[in-house]
């Protein structure tokens, strides 16, 4: 019985290791920057080399009567995951993102009503996408 004394807090310590997700800014600033700009709007490193501009990522709820695109904004980021059946826009150079794919599933509404499970960290990156908007 003793042996729960020291197991139990080294099952604790997994678990919290476990659970260390990168938040929506650092996956963003990861795997979106280059291209979108730290700022989301569009002055990436790589933009200049690419034959699309990058998606002003701050003006997406304006360009939407004022609310945020929350569905559009998750089927393009999905999308570039190349998962999401039927998704894929063969014109766009965004790459895959196999390591966001990663983690849990939560349900995601991006306002039309319908809660998709969703991985985790595509939503936290939507909810960061949100926070940027002007
Ligand atoms: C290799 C460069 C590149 C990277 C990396 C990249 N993007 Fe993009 N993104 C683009 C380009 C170019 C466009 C415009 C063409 C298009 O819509 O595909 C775009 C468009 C978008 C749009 C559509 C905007 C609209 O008006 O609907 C969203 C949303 C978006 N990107 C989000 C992201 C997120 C989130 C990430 C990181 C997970 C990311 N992008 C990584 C190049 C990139």
């Amino acid at each position: 019985m003793r042996w729960g004394w020291i197991v139990l807090p080294l099952a604790l310590a997994a678990c919290v290791e476990k659970e260390k997700v990168p938040t929506g800014a650092e996956d963003f600033a990861s795997f979106c920057s280059a291209c979108h700009g730290l700022s989301g709007k569009g002055d990436g490193a790589m933009a200049a080399e690419l034959g699309r501009k990058p998606a002003n990522l701050t003006q997406l709820s304006a360009k939407n009567g004022g609310a945020f695109p929350g569905t559009r904004v998750m089927a393009k980021i999905w999308g570039y995951t190349g998962v999401a059946p039927g998704r894929q826009d063969s014109a766009s150079p965004m790459p895959e993102f196999g390591p966001l794919l990663q983690g849990d599933l939560v349900p995601y509404d991006g306002g039309d009503g319908i809660a998709t499970p969703t991985p985790v960290r595509l939503v936290q990156i939507a909810e960061y996408l949100k926070s940027l908007q002007k």
